[in-house]
């Protein structure tokens, strides 16, 4: 049984409460906030996507303000960070250091040289560090790759990748809407499909990219084209600057030789099959989304059962990586070279 703790019981800290409640290999210990009114389990809470709307018992769980106390105290196997992105590398190393697994939310860190330090201090200390890029879990990205991969379809042409939202209010003293503190939409938003796009086709021989300023100038409405020399034209669109009534949506188109797959989170269903020889159809997807899915992959590594190779820390500095270039790009209004 994996004893947890829960760092950052916010929007996503919360998400991270209903998956590892729901595992039975899994038991959540403890949880940390700085902020009381959280450790309540009591609140309203906001977000762009279903699943952590529901209040939380946490009578037979103890809580921390203070994570070196719940590090020292609480005798954890692991933690789930859900903190605001620029406390995620000191919380990691610390973690780490203190001899407990990490599943860390995205994006890893603020900039690919955080990122590097987290890195080597798993190494160091031989502990699992996960990071949060659940669509490469999410039901029905996973069948986009594994469709492709099994070349039933053949290979992939061109695809588009779209992720847009209304502005986020939700998050603790406003942190999400500082770029110094979160990177702006497209480093915090953007960088799923960014990652996505990487686990898809492998890194890009260059990245150009335009972007509209948002909150303090940060760029928090990006279009970029990934560039590969002899493979798919792909672009991925993604920020939070529509207006409120929009909510959020995820889609893709990706055209395959010998097919379309269109998947729209708004739409019902939300994706389908057109085959160029044959009738449009639905798939079966997994019940569990994609949360669920990345914290059961997380349980399965750091219990040492055998999992599928899906992400790594090194794949997820690299998406940080390419953020910082679609940004370099679109400073420069001119294509960045990444390999
Ligand atoms: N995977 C996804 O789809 C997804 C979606 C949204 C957010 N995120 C990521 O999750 C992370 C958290 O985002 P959020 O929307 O939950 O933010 P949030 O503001 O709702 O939650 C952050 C929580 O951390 C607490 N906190 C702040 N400083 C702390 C400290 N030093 N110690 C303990 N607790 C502290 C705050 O009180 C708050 O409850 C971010 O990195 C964000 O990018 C991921």
């Amino acid at each position: 049984m994996v004893r947890v703790g829960i760092v950052g019981l916010g929007f996503m800290g919360r998400m991270h409460f209903r998956c590892w409640n729901a595992d039975p290999n899994a038991k959540i210990v403890a949880v940390c906030d700085v902020d009381n009114d959280k450790l309540s389990g009591q609140f309203a809470q906001a977000g762009n996507i279903e699943g952590a709307q529901d209040n939380l018992d946490l009578s037979n769980i103890a809580t921390f303000t203070n994570l070196d106390n719940m590090l020292k105290e609480a005798q954890l196997d692991a933690v789930s960070i859900a903190l605001p992105t620029y406390l995620h590398a000191q919380a990691t190393i610390k973690a780490l250091q203190a001899g407990v697994h990490v599943f860390c939310e995205k994006p890893m860190a603020l900039d690919s040289a955080e990122c590097q330090t987290m890195i080597d201090a798993a190494e160091k200390t031989g502990k699992t560090l996960q990071v949060g890029h659940c669509i490469r879990f999410w039901p029905e990205y996973a069948y986009l790759k594994q469709l492709i991969q099994s070349g039933q379809y053949g290979n992939l042409r061109f695809a588009t990748f779209t992720r847009i939202s209304a502005t986020p209010t939700w998050s603790w003293q406003n942190w999400i809407l500082d770029p110094k503190k979160a990177g702006g939409a497209a480093h915090d938003l953007h960088i799923h499909d960014a990652d996505f796009v990487q686990y898809l086709c492998g890194l890009p021989n260059a990245v150009f990219c335009q972007a509209v300023p948002g909150f303090d100038n940060g760029a928090d409405h990006v279009v970029a084209q990934y560039i590969y020399n002899n493979g798919p034209v792909i672009t991925a669109e993604g920020g939070w600057l529509c207006a409120d009534p929009f909510g959020f949506k995820m889609a893709y188109n990706a055209v395959l030789e010998k097919a379309t797959i269109s998947f729209d989170s708004t739409q019902s269903p939300t994706i389908k099959v057109h085959p160029a020889a044959g009738q449009t159809f639905t798939p079966e997807m997994p019940q569990k989304d994609g949360y669920a899915l990345e914290i059961h992959h997380f349980i399965q590594s750091i219990t040492g059962q055998k999992v599928p190779d899906i992400l790594t820390p090194q794949q997820s500095l690299q998406s940080v990586k390419l953020i910082e270039a679609e940004i370099k790009s679109a400073q420069n209004a001119t294509p960045v070279k990444l390999t």
